[in-house]
């Protein structure tokens, strides 16, 4: 588990590293911020470093994904980690994190750097979701449950036999 939590932040820590994050505008009162696995609403504008605009949702509705189902690039989908409903950021995602060498032809040139401005306007959360996401409690309600489990176990089945040794004992004693 540990191996799995260092590789992890490998990943992800390396990648946040590259990206350059700038809130535009905070959000007066943050309640809820974007997880991994929360589908999100947002508005968002995407240009090429030249300004070429590659996407701008403001012209429609507003886009809704789900935040690491890779269904946008991942970039993004890591720039937007604990961002707060109504929060609107900045974020600049080397090409590694999105297109690639490969591009998106014929929007995308090779090796393009995107620029993202993004505003979150809604956690779309079912209420199991919103326990799961406490992953930390759930884990710990986990191991508190097992741990009473092997309490109540232990305690009762050694005791049967030391007990019947103790009423032997005393059987002999009389
Ligand atoms: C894209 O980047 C790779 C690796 O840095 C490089 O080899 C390649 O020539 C670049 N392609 C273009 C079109 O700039």
């Amino acid at each position: 588990m540990l191996l799995g939590l260092m590789s992890m932040c490998l990943v992800f820590c390396d990648a946040k590293r590259d990206l350059k994050i700038k809130v535009l505008r905070a959000s007066e009162d943050c309640k809820t911020k974007a997880a991994t696995s929360d589908r999100v609403v947002v508005h968002y504008t995407c240009r090429l470093i030249d300004g070429t605009v590659i996407r701008n949702t403001y012209d429609k509705q507003p886009d809704t994904f789900k935040i690491g189902s890779g269904e946008v690039i991942i970039g993004l989908e890591y720039g937007m980690v604990s961002m707060c409903v109504g929060e609107k950021r900045f974020i600049e995602v080397p090409s590694e994190l999105a297109y690639g060498e490969e591009g998106k032809p014929p929007q995308i040139p090779s090796n393009a750097t995107l620029l993202f401005e993004v505003e979150l306007l809604e956690v779309k959360r079912s209420f199991l979701e919103s326990i799961l996401d406490r992953k930390l409690w759930f884990i710990i309600y986990i191991v508190a449950g097992v741990f009473l489990i092997l309490l109540v176990v232990f305690k009762c089945l050694p005791n049967l036999p030391s007990q019947k040794k103790k009423i032997a004992k005393n059987k002999k004693k009389n």
